[in-house]
């Protein structure tokens, strides 16, 4: 066998090998009553708008799209989202002081402005989570409104 063929060959082994070790999702299945979804009252479009293109790392259930099953993949998408959740997780936003609540919508709202989220590769595989400027202008508007109705009630 040549050289070319073996290291070919050794790379299918790899691949194959790699295919059995398989993350845990992150798939919770519910609806927590903290959930940034229940806290507030947003606008539906709102609401779709930042589960369509946050939830899927920022939140205890993510959407997993086909080629989630192939490694290594899932490997990305687990440290995306644990690294995404360790930051903000829309679903225990509940559980957060009103004073964090405030500060991480404005965190949001600096992300989405700047559009350093959602995350480059992200928006390559997932055309729906590339916003557009009016989406974006509806993101910051509520979520300047809402940080600021917090403030003055607290
Ligand atoms: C593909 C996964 C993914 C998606 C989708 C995603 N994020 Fe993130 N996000 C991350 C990761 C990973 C980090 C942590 C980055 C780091 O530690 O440097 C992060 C960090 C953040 C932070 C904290 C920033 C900081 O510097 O501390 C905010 C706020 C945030 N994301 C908001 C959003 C919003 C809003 C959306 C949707 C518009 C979104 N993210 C979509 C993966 C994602």
């Amino acid at each position: 066998m040549s050289l070319k063929k073996k290291i070919l060959l050794l790379f299918v082994a790899v691949f194959l090998a790699i295919q059995f070790i398989i993350p845990a999702h992150n798939k919770s299945g519910q609806v927590l009553p903290t959930d940034f979804a229940k806290v507030f009252t947003a606008p539906a479009n709102v609401q779709s708008t930042l589960q369509n293109a946050c939830y899927d790392c920022h939140s205890n259930n993510t959407n997993y799209p086909w080629y989630s099953n192939i490694q290594p993949m899932a490997w990305v998408m687990a440290r995306h989202i644990s690294k995404g959740k360790a930051k903000l997780n829309f679903s225990g936003f509940g559980s957060n002081t009103t004073r964090k609540q405030i500060s991480k919508l404005k965190e949001i709202l600096n992300q989405i402005k700047d559009s350093e989220m959602p995350i480059p590769s992200y928006k390559l595989m997932h055309k729906s989570a590339r916003l557009s400027q009016d989406e974006k202008t509806l993101l910051i508007n509520w979520l300047q409104a809402t940080a600021d109705s917090l403030s003055v009630s607290n």
